[in-house]
């Protein structure tokens, strides 16, 4: 089955580490026959969240700041699948990522409860550390938030040892490249 599947790219580095985690991917999924939408969020005007509640009014329009995000809107909106793909900042997301995340909760102010729609999910994430220790923290929250939104873990791949921009290409490419082509050709 043909999914749809969401990528929020929080890298400042459109040919970066984390952009060709996501390159790697959606040449899995996309052999695999699932249609994928990429937004490089670095690229985008996307500010933060007011934290005013007065979105969810309207479906189509659901957040009251009228930036690119309602270019994301509806791709989230039908996406079975969200990918969140980020280099690792200070042990966790990048601004950029969290920006765009935290602005999906003008979505759940449509619903009365506040319920996020319910998706699978994937992580994609480069990083200079490279031990369990330094991956810890933000699998955490990964599986945290998933487990807070009623969202599955499809899977994570987590880059180690890429510091600089196109380090995860150099020699015959990080292992992880391979890790998240096969993920992506993966999805059923
Ligand atoms: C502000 C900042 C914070 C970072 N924090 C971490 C960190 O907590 N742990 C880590 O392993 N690497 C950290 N890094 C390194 C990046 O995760 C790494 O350079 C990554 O490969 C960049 O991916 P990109 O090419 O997609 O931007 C940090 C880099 C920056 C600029």
């Amino acid at each position: 089955m043909s999914r749809n599947i969401l990528i929020l790219n929080g890298s400042p580095h459109t040919h970066g580490n984390t952009a060709a985690l996501c390159d790697a991917f959606t040449d899995g999924a996309a052999a695999a026959g699932h249609k994928v939408s990429r937004f490089d969020l670095q690229t985008m005007n996307i500010h933060g969240c007011l934290g005013c509640m007065k979105g969810g009014k309207d479906p189509e329009h659901p957040c009251v700041q009228k930036d690119d995000m309602t270019l994301i809107y509806p791709a989230y909106r039908s996406a079975d699948i969200v990918v969140l793909a980020s280099p690792m900042y200070y042990w966790g997301f990048s601004s950029q990522l969290k920006a765009a995340f935290d602005r999906l909760f003008a979505v759940a102010e449509l619903d009365p409860g506040y319920r996020n729609p319910v998706r699978d999910a994937v992580l994609l994430m480069a990083a200079e550390g490279n031990t369990p220790d330094n991956r810890k923290p933000v699998l955490d929250y990964y599986h945290a938030l998933l487990s807070q939104l009623g969202w599955k873990d499809l899977g994570t791949v987590l880059a180690g040892g890429v510091l600089h921009s196109g380090d995860i290409l150099k020699g015959n490419g990080h292992a992880a490249l391979e890790e998240a082509r096969r993920l992506g050709s993966a999805i059923l």
